[in-house]
């Protein structure tokens, strides 16, 4: 029977889940690559401030996870992928749009990723979810895959950003 996606929620990782992130990297995102996302690498980028890994669980199982690093002006989504038995029911969407919702309040201008461009499940995936491709890479992956650059644009990078200033501690 199809899962039904309200069952699925949303959480940020905890270090017990590199594992299993660092698994489906290397089934569903490297495979044929090598595996580059070691669990190791995948618990590295979890404790980086700078990265955000988000795991959607169903009835406490890993069901989908993204990793996606925060600059100052540009964001980059590293891996995102979502298991066979759930593809197709909105649980990559779901959480695009809360990569995307973190990124606007962050004030982040754009975001960007690469994928194999032989992904074309992905491409269309990215491209509803607003992406434009913006570059081929030929060898990007270990000398022998192309890769395709995408990136969605979140605002005017040269738009004047709200004044802000530090409020002082004697007016708070
Ligand atoms: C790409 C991926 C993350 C999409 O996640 P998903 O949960 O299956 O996608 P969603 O159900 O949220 O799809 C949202 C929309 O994207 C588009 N889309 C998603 N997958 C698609 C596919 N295989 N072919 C065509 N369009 C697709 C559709 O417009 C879809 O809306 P619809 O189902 O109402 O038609 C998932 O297929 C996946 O994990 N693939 C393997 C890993 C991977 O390739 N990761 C990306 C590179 S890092």
């Amino acid at each position: 029977m199809p899962t039904r996606p309200q069952n699925v929620s949303l959480r940020l990782a905890r270090p017990g889940d590199a594992g299993v992130v660092a698994a489906l990297s290397r089934d569903l995102i490297e495979s044929g690559l090598g595996w580059s996302w070691s669990p190791e690498r995948v618990a590295r980028a979890m404790r980086d401030r700078n990265t955000v890994t988000l795991i959607a669980s169903e009835r406490g199982k890993l069901v989908a996870f993204g990793i996606m690093y925060f600059g100052d002006e540009h964001a980059h989504l590293s891996l995102l992928a979502v298991r066979p038995s759930h593809q197709r029911q909105g649980v990559g969407r779901r959480m695009l749009e809360w990569l995307l919702q973190s990124a606007l309040t962050a004030g982040i201008a754009s975001i960007h990723l690469e994928l194999r461009a032989a992904n074309h499940g992905a491409r269309r995936f990215y491209r509803a979810l607003g992406f434009v491709e913006t570059a081929y890479i030929p060898g990007y992956y270990q000398g022998k895959e192309m890769a395709l650059r995408m990136m969605r644009e979140l605002r005017d990078p040269r738009a004047r950003l709200p004044d802000w200033r530090l409020p002082s501690p004697k007016s708070s």
